[in-house]
């Protein structure tokens, strides 16, 4: 049987993307492989998003360069895939770049990959079009089984944000309709999937077409028609930006009981200046108040973040006024990052770039903070009886692992038997990366 080993980079979109590929090629009759020296194709699903992350690529391509030559020697023919947003990105420069390179393939058109990897043999093939029919029409159904999963719902972004290149490499927004994403997900809950998170490079931005065909669904009415379909138990959305927060979305907190109680709202800055140079289009203070009226609505929710230290032109002062932020909401946890200049986005053309040196001091302080107050949080659940989703084994026999509804992970003794099932969990102790319970079977849930 051939074999077919796929890496994803960089977001969980992505992570999506990397299992339709497998999907497609399971189709094909390749079995999915862990292990790339047995593979007869091999795809890296890219990310484009900071340097670091686009770099390595080219130093995975040298290695793969390496092992295609073994295994050609050994009689066997390797296929390398280049997917994602570097292949959207750099189209036929990866092929200069890297000679063992048989396809590159866009976020757009991986469903084409069979066309593409027959192609090949003819010569190298780039497929960066935005092509007119839709991917999700022309996938074969999720193989993927487990209790947790992804679900695309929507698609690009026009927000142009100064330093981001996510609306050059995923194009414009485009939303799938409410009964593509439910037929998706009700097979999904059929395969025993009790938590689905929908996702999107600005999900909230969701208007896709409603059942009826009339007004464009917004993420509530999308969220509503999951949360009806049987099994499901838990759903969550990310990516959101803090404009497309509607009333109606925050309502939903506080109204739909399958909808946890955990929001990823990145904010990048607390300093008004830093924001309007990154094109955000909202202040410091209207994020306070968003955080005010979402905690009004659900008061234990739980909140994420993105933030971006360093941008060009920030000041020792702006970046305080980052940390004063964080300080006065309190985050569960959160993703820090150096800017990095992106090339084609408007503000890698700066000239004000902030020392490689004060980046690096200021992610530090930021971490700091982050991190104590992530440690906060996972403190205070200790001695608490919670809700958990079981999704898979522990790292030690007998146990398993799973998340509460605030997105902490916990592990604890438990047979297999349980996962997919919801149950109540004593928090024991708090460690570094998860919690430790036991089972409190006199309350057990659903
Ligand atoms: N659509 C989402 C996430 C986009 S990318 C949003 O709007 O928030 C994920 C995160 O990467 C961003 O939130 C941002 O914090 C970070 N990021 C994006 N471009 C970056 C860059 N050029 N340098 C450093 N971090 C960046
Ligand atoms: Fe990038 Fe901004 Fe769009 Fe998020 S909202 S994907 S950060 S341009
Ligand atoms: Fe990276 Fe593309 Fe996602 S640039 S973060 S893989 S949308």
């Amino acid at each position: 049987m051939k074999k077919a080993f796929v890496r994803s980079y960089g977001c969980q979109m992505n992570a999506y993307d990397a299992a339709r590929m497998a999907d497609v090629l399971g189709q094909q009759g390749y079995a999915a492989t862990d292990s790339v020296e047995e593979a007869d194709v091999v795809i890296l699903n890219t990310c484009h998003i900071r340097e670091k992350a686009a770099e390595k690529v080219y130093s995975e391509l040298g290695r793969l360069r390496v092992l295609k030559g073994e295994r050609k020697r050994a009689g066997q023919d390797t296929r390398i895939v280049v997917a994602g947003c570097v292949a959207q990105a750099e189209g036929a420069e990866i092929l200069a770049r890297a000679p063992a390179v048989d396809v590159v393939v866009g976020p757009q058109s991986y469903h084409r990959l069979p066309l593409l990897l027959d192609q090949s043999r003819a010569g190298r093939v780039v497929d960066t079009e935005f092509p007119a029919e839709d991917k999700f029409d022309h996938l074969p159904t999720r193989r993927s089984k487990g209790v947790s999963a992804f679900l695309t719902v929507q698609e690009g972004c026009d927000k142009f944000c100064a330093f981001c290149v996510v609306p050059y490499t995923r194009g414009a927004e485009v939303s799938r309709s409410v009964a593509s994403v439910v037929a998706e997900a009700r097979k999904l809950a059929e395969a025993g999937v009790r938590e689905l998170t929908l996702i999107g490079q600005n999900v909230n931005a969701y208007h896709g077409e409603s059942l009826t065909g009339g007004a464009a669904a917004t993420l509530t009415d999308l969220i509503r028609a999951v949360a009806a379909i049987p099994g499901i138990a838990r759903i969550r959305y990310t990516t959101s930006h803090p404009n497309d927060m509607g009333d109606d979305l925050i309502r939903a907190h506080a109204e739909i009981p399958g909808l946890m109680p955990y929001l990823h709202l990145p904010v990048q800055s607390g300093s008004d200046r830093v924001l309007a140079a990154m094109n955000r289009k909202h202040t410091g203070d209207q994020y306070r108040r968003l955080i005010e009226r979402i905690r009004a609505a659900r008061p234990d929710i739980a909140l994420s973040s993105d933030f971006i230290v360093g941008f060009p032109g920030e000041t020792d002062a702006e970046f305080e006024e980052t940390m004063r932020l964080v300080a006065e909401i309190g985050f569960q946890s959160a993703f820090s990052f150096k800017y990095s200049p992106r090339p084609g986005t408007p503000a890698a053309a700066r000239e004000d770039a902030v020392p490689e040196s004060v980046k690096s001091e200021r992610l530090a302080a930021l971490q700091g903070l982050l991190d104590r107050q992530r440690h906060a949080y996972q403190n205070a659940a200790a001695g608490q009886v919670t809700d958990v989703l079981v999704e898979k084994t522990g790292r030690h026999p007998g146990q398993v692992a799973g998340k509460t509804p605030h997105m902490l992970a916990v592990q604890f003794d438990a047979p297999a038997s349980t996962i997919g099932s919801i149950v109540a969990v004593r928090i024991v102790e708090a460690g570094t990366n998860s919690l430790f319970g036991e089972m409190a079977p006199q309350i057990a849930a659903a």
